[in-house]
């Protein structure tokens, strides 16, 4: 197979050929949301001028066109994750709201006083808030896997956290440090502690190849708009016998087989958990993304990311020496392509707004995830993320804008 033309992606991406300042947009912000190819926003132009109904409802031609347009972009997800059963995608708003669905329904079905439930110190908000919402309601235990050296997750403590807990809920990369977190590891654990487990994967299913039957956790959330799809789309994946005990999340149309004056019966999985008029034309955008993503290959958009990550680490360090600070693995092939970056002497805020003066587009902050944030004892990092789009000049473009932002700041 041929090595695809990165550098040759990004003509295929509009917002890329636009400028910020007067100078070329350097898009360094994809943790955040990706930007979308051509191909996604034609599909969507398509499906919304040509092939716009709601789904589910009508007997009509153009219904019936957009429910088979809605269902057949169900099938690409599912092939793409390496899904058993396309019945087992559902799709939601967001991640978050997968794993709101989790804890609002598993979770609320099966938490009580004296349960636990496992989460590690570099989750993003999305998978603390919904868990604390629910302990609030339930009272059970919520357990910390703490932070070990070099941005890893310390798993010394592993099986006595794990020990009668009925759930680790553990992202598959950090969206602050890049880690990638030992999944074979940490499921074979949590399974043998008799503990079912969710993975929010947001940072790595746009990134590397995921198959979610390998994998062999229970639950696997994730987003469109950080995988070249559009916004207002996620997924929850799980397991068929988990979902079919579970209550509903929402409640309204499109989800039941009969409603009286005395209650209702829920549809089947998946019907059962996508509430009103689901994201039609979001799935066709997500439908196109998956097609363009694997016209690339994961493994090679994966590869592609390691090697631009090493490249940007290695010129950070020798252009600013140790007035910079990288969080997370320092072995590229440990991490995905998020650097956090704190610039000695100089806010992240200050840094990101000298960066969009040379149109380089960064995240300052916390990056939704403040107990993280405590750990690494900071307030606030400039966080750059690649995607397949960014090359090596991206990357020369950065360290370059983080020495201008070095020398009007700390002269
Ligand atoms: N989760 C997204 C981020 O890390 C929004 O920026």
């Amino acid at each position: 197979m041929t090595t695809p033309d990165f550098a040759a992606l990004k003509k295929d991406f509009p917002i890329l050929q636009t400028e910020r300042h007067g100078k070329p947009l350097v898009f360094l912000d994809s943790a955040a949301s990706s930007q979308r190819p051509q191909q996604v926003l034609d599909a969507m132009d398509y499906a919304y001028t040509h092939a716009y109904a709601n789904v589910h409802r009508g007997v009509y031609g153009l219904a019936e066109a957009a429910t088979n347009a809605y269902e057949s972009a169900r099938l690409k997800v599912a092939r793409f994750i390496g899904a058993p059963d396309s019945s087992e995608v559902i799709f939601t708003k967001n991640a978050t709201e997968s794993l709101n669905l989790v804890a609002g329904s598993w979770g609320r079905a099966n938490l009580g006083p004296g349960d636990a439930v496992v989460l590690t110190m570099m989750e993003h908000h999305a998978n603390i808030v919904p868990w604390q919402m629910i302990q609030a309601e339930k009272g059970f235990e919520i357990r910390w896997i703490p932070l070990g050296d070099d941005g890893k997750l310390d798993l010394t403590e592993l099986d006595t956290l794990l020990d009668g807990a009925k759930l680790l809920s553990v992202a598959s990369m950090s969206n602050v440090l890049g880690t990638i977190n030992p999944l074979d590891q940490l499921i074979e654990a949590a399974h043998r502690a008799g503990a079912l487990v969710c993975v929010d994967a947001c940072q790595s299913v746009p990134h590397m190849e995921t198959n979610v039957a390998e994998m062999g956790a229970d639950f696997v959330a994730f987003s469109g708009h950080k995988m070249l799809g559009p916004s207002g789309i996620g997924v929850l994946w799980g397991r068929m016998e988990l979902l079919e005990q579970m209550p509903p999340f929402l409640g309204g149309g499109g989800m039941i087989s009969n409603v009286t004056t005395d209650g209702f019966m829920p549809d089947a999985v998946p019907s059962k958990f996508e509430a009103g008029t689901p994201p039609i034309v979001e799935a066709v955008g997500l439908g196109a993304a998956i097609d363009y993503l694997e016209s690339i290959g994961m493994d090679a958009i994966r590869q592609h990311e390691i090697e631009l990550t090493a490249y940007a680490m290695r010129a950070l360090s020798e252009r600013l020496g140790d007035s910079v600070t990288i969080h997370g693995p320092s072995e590229p092939s440990e991490r995905g392509g998020v650097l956090s970056i704190d610039l000695e002497g100089v806010h992240a805020h200050d840094v990101s707004q000298i960066l969009d003066s040379h149109g380089v587009a960064v995240r300052p902050g916390h990056h939704c995830a403040k107990p993280l944030m405590k750990e690494l004892g900071v307030n606030a990092t400039a966080r750059a993320s690649f995607y397949l789009y960014n090359d090596t000049s991206d990357a020369d473009a950065l360290v370059d804008a983080l020495a201008d932002a070095q020398s009007f700041f700390a002269p």
